[in-house]
């Protein structure tokens, strides 16, 4: 009897525990799942100052690159002997962006937009540790003059996941010491283009470099070390800090909005409530979303993967070193526990939604709970990149429609959202998976560059016409 009774006891001592595990791993981001058929997708609301945007990235799309880490990764080969990008795809002369950005600031404006976020390329601008092309500054600087001349507020991103190769020779992010050279090319673009240009992006999802190029190993440098990964997601968060502080210091600095871009990707258990992977999806999201946010919040930096690596570091000034937080979105992740932790951890597209072209779902109801989630760091949002990968162009209406009824939703429940910039104005080079991937509101034939409106993106048209028209919020 005496036994009955203490294994009784042990069993609702272990389903209390089970609960309050699951329930707390919930109630950190809970799911959000909305009945679409009930939902008036036009039934949306934006404020008067919204920024309505498109965004690219200079690798991606300008072509004639050299001397770049991607450059060299693109002719490198992985270690089972197949080739680093999908279909031994290079680069090259991507959209020919730089040559025909007068154009694509024509497809801007049939768009509607009043907003362009681009980057500038830091192997272009710097070929050499101490040179500075300044045909390439100028460049930049035509092409701040001809967004501005069409009303088009230019926002630009310093680091967006490429450098110099000399950089990488040195050892990029790796080294904290490093760091002085993102300052000196930040200071340089920023004497150029300071004038122009309020809105400023320092680093373009650091924990997507540092976890790609340091653990996966799919971008360059091609490493998978859990210890060099942590140790360079806290050197891209210092370096945000010095480029701030930097801008900051220089000559009308202190009115220039500068932040940091972060993908948040939810980690959802792929069995809402099973335990195991309730802690997979912890640990997932631990490193990938809270460990940054937390930082940012608190100006404490932990990163932990059991039994690989536990780094801490203080960053006291981290939190006062944004201006607003870009929120990049594009899905959710669901993760099944395996028997086998290395295998847990890799992300699985969420059950029983439409895929898009990626590995992941449509999930427009993520959008407003990573607006809801940035949130709490108390800054205002603007969403640096939100879209779909779809070739077939048949999902990418109500993508759009949806996101932008999630990001309406998210305003009206008083979250403070500044702008939306879709991804992306054009098709581009998707970095490991080259041009597989078709993100573009206008589709591109790469041998012609013609650029061709697709169907699905007047969705993002007729939105901002309805916010041009009628519907104003005036917070
Ligand atoms: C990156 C882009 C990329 C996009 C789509 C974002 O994480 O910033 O460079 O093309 O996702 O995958």
């Amino acid at each position: 009897m005496k036994v009955l009774k203490i294994f009784l006891y042990v069993l609702v001592v272990l389903a209390v525990a089970y609960l309050a595990v699951v329930i707390y791993f919930y109630s950190q981001d809970p799911f959000v799942r909305w009945d679409w058929s009930k939902i008036n997708v036009n039934d949306v609301c934006y404020p008067k100052h919204f920024l309505w945007g498109t965004a690219t990235a200079a690798y991606q799309v300008e072509g004639g690159f050299s001397n770049n880490n991607w450059t060299w990764w693109e002719n490198q080969k992985k270690a089972d002997g197949k080739p680093t990008i999908q279909n031994n795809d290079k680069c090259g002369r991507a959209d020919d962006h730089w040559n025909l950005y007068p154009l694509d600031i024509k497809l801007m404006k049939q768009l509607g937009v009043n907003a362009y976020r681009f980057s500038v390329a830091w192997s272009k601008v710097m070929p050499t540790p101490d040179s500075i092309n300044h045909e390439a500054l100028k460049h930049y600087q035509d092409v701040c003059d001809s967004l501005i001349a069409n009303g088009i507020e230019p926002m630009v991103t310093l680091f967006h996941f490429t450098y110099p190769l000399w950089f990488q020779q040195l050892g990029g992010f790796e080294k904290q010491e490093n760091i002085k050279h993102f300052v000196r090319f930040a200071r340089v673009v920023y004497k150029a283009l300071g004038t122009r240009v309020k809105f400023w992006v320092t680093i373009n999802e650091p924990v997507v470099f540092a976890y790609s190029s340091y653990f996966a190993g799919e971008y360059p440098p091609g490493k998978t070390d859990p210890q060099l990964t942590a140790r360079v997601a806290l050197n891209l968060l210092l370096a945000h800090q010095a480029v701030y502080k930097a801008i900051k210091s220089m000559p009308r600095g202190e009115g220039k909005i500068i932040g940091i871009v972060k993908n948040v990707t939810q980690m959802d258990p792929y069995r809402r409530f099973n335990l195991l992977d309730n802690l997979i999806a912890y640990f997932a999201d631990l490193n990938f979303n809270q460990a940054y946010l937390r930082a940012f919040k608190t100006g404490k930096f932990h990163f932990f993967l059991p039994g690989m690596v536990n780094m801490k570091q203080d960053m006291p000034e981290l939190p006062s070193t944004l201006d607003f937080i870009g929120l990049n979105y594009y899905s959710h992740n669901a993760f099944k526990f395996t028997g086998n932790i290395e295998q847990s951890l890799v992300a699985l597209p969420y059950p029983g939604e439409q895929m898009t072209d990626m590995d992941y779902t449509i999930y427009p109801e993520g959008l407003y709970r990573a607006i809801k989630r940035v949130a709490k760091l108390d800054k205002s949002i603007i969403i640096t990149e939100n879209g779909i990968a779809d070739s077939l162009d048949n999902r990418r209406y109500m993508f759009i429609k949806r996101s932008l009824y999630a990001l309406s939703r998210a305003i009206n429940d008083g979250y403070h959202v500044r702008g939306y910039f879709y991804w992306s104005l054009l098709d581009n080079f998707e970095w490991n998976l080259g041009y597989s991937k078709r993100f573009g509101l206008y589709a591109v034939d790469y041998k012609t560059e013609k650029r061709t409106l697709r169907q699905g993106s007047k969705a993002y048209v007729e939105t901002i016409k309805l916010w041009k028209n009628k519907c104003v919020r005036k917070n």
